[in-house]
């Protein structure tokens, strides 16, 4: 039986490598659509976790990866012998930046080469981690033909970006959709095959790779410019005494040619402040500028500072020094209704903070341990006596699981970054772009 009929009867053996946010929820899919998955992941922990039918991705519903793994659809490894074995081999393993803002793509390369002696004529590859145009061509592909394969003739190669949006409740992995580019037009038709027969969005097909690796850039270089955009309007309103949150309410009872964008503390989360970084460094082999992603970079990194001045400022206006303030950070989740700590702006400004000489506790509800600067902290209940006992209360994140009401009438001020008190009416809360000077 060819690839393209093991798809259609759900016959294909899937390996997934990386069970993380995105790998994991991807595997959960395959298996539940009736594939036969073994997830391969390098930390042991998660492996343990999985074969028990243990949950740690929040978007995973925890019911559906306990069944799918007691009717043995769903295993997890550390070897990567399974690959032989396998039709279907897609790979979620993180592509960071280096310390110089430059990609490192060595996980996704360890995994090819880790891969290389399983793979064999027949099976579809399909990379989904975000990477810069180029990626699945330039850095899979001559791999794979080093084992004598020819991509499109004995092997078949795809990239299909993934789209998570971690904590969203109404788009999933499974009602979201796809995009796939493959090598030739056949790997795009089998990638296409396996994607219909497991999600129930769309599948958008493009005509390369390379096309696919740009569709996800454009997504995220979309949302960091714009972000940036009212980041900087925020600042601006600050000084000229208008209320940024006021503002964006009114303009996005627009119709048409809007979409709100919401100002914060600073950029979070493993995609947004990293992956148009991917972008840029490309782009510097066509001897390329990516003016808008540089620019946008510089505004949202400003931000955590930002954010530490005025709580500075706040903190002067009633004669208190921030060395020995006591500050309560409300929230440290990169985002909303998450428990990701990656690259969150609360880390940075308690960091900053601690350096300033401020005395820092923090509470989010999904968060219990959390490290910023040299501190190891724990979340503390939101209790009013904390909340009182702090000289300023800072929140950096808004949970649907704060009561910000009892927040607001215990703590002595509140600045919100997030505007997650809206509605409340006080003296006590200055929000982030919503100017007192
Ligand atoms: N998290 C998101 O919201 C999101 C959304 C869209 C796209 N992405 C992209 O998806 C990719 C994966 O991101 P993630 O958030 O799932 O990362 P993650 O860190 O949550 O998961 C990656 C997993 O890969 C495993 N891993 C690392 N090296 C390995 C190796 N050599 N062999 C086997 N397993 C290995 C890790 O142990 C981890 O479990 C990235 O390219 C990211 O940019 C992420």
């Amino acid at each position: 039986m060819d690839l393209l009929e093991k798809l259609r009867r759900k016959q294909a053996r899937i390996v997934v490598i990386g069970l993380g946010y995105v790998g994991l929820p991807l595997a959960v899919e395959k298996a539940r659509a009736g594939f036969h998955v073994v997830g391969i992941d390098s930390n042991p922990d998660r492996v343990e976790m999985v074969n028990e039918g243990c949950n740690y991705i929040g978007d995973v519903v925890s019911e559906d990866l306990a069944t799918v793994v007691s009717d043995g659809r769903l295993r997890a490894t550390s070897s990567f012998e399974p690959v032989a074995e396998a039709d279907v081999v897609t790979i979620c393993v993180p592509t960071p930046l280096d310390r110089h803002k430059q990609p490192d793509t060595s996980y996704i390369e360890r995994v090819v080469e880790a891969s290389l002696p399983h793979l064999h004529a027949g099976q579809l590859v399909v990379l989904e981690s975000t990477t810069y145009p180029g990626t699945t061509e330039e850095v899979i592909r001559p791999r794979i033909e080093s084992l004598g394969l020819k991509v499109g003739e004995d092997i078949f190669l795809a990239f299909s970006p993934e789209r998570v949006d971690p904590g969203n409740a109404r788009y999933r992995t499974r009602n979201t959709p796809k995009v796939i580019g493959g090598v030739t037009p056949q790997c795009t038709e089998i990638a296409k095959a396996l994607y219909e027969s497991i999600l129930e969005g769309d599948v958008c097909v493009v005509s390369s790779p390379r096309a696919a690796e740009m569709t996800k850039l454009l997504e995220n270089v979309f949302r960091i410019v714009n972000i940036s955009l009212v980041n900087e309007l925020s600042l601006l309103c600050e000084r000229m005494g208008i209320d940024i949150w006021e503002v964006i309410d009114a303009a996005k009872t627009k119709p048409f040619g809007y979409m709100p964008f919401y100002p914060g503390p600073g950029l979070g989360g493993h995609c947004i402040p990293l992956d148009p970084f991917y972008l840029s460094w490309k782009a510097k082999e066509y001897g390329f500028s990516t003016r808008f992603i540089e620019l946008a970079g510089q505004i949202n990194d400003g931000m955590p500072e930002h954010v530490v001045e005025r709580t500075m400022e706040l903190l002067n206006d009633r004669g208190i020094a921030l060395r020995g303030a006591s500050i309560l950070l409300v929230g440290v989740a990169y985002k909303k209704d998450i428990d990701d700590l990656r690259e969150s702006p609360a880390v940075k400004i308690g960091d900053l903070l601690l350096q300033r000489g401020a005395l820092l506790s923090y509470h989010d509800p999904n968060i219990p341990g959390a490290r910023m600067g040299t501190h190891e902290l724990r979340s503390i209940p939101l209790h009013p006596d904390a909340l009182a006992a702090a000289d300023l209360v800072l929140i950096t994140t808004g949970h649907s699981d704060v009561d910000y009401e009892a927040v607001v009438r215990h703590a002595q001020q509140v600045f919100d970054t997030r505007n997650a008190t809206q509605g409340i009416q006080s003296p006590k809360i200055v929000r982030l772009g919503s100017g007192t000077k």
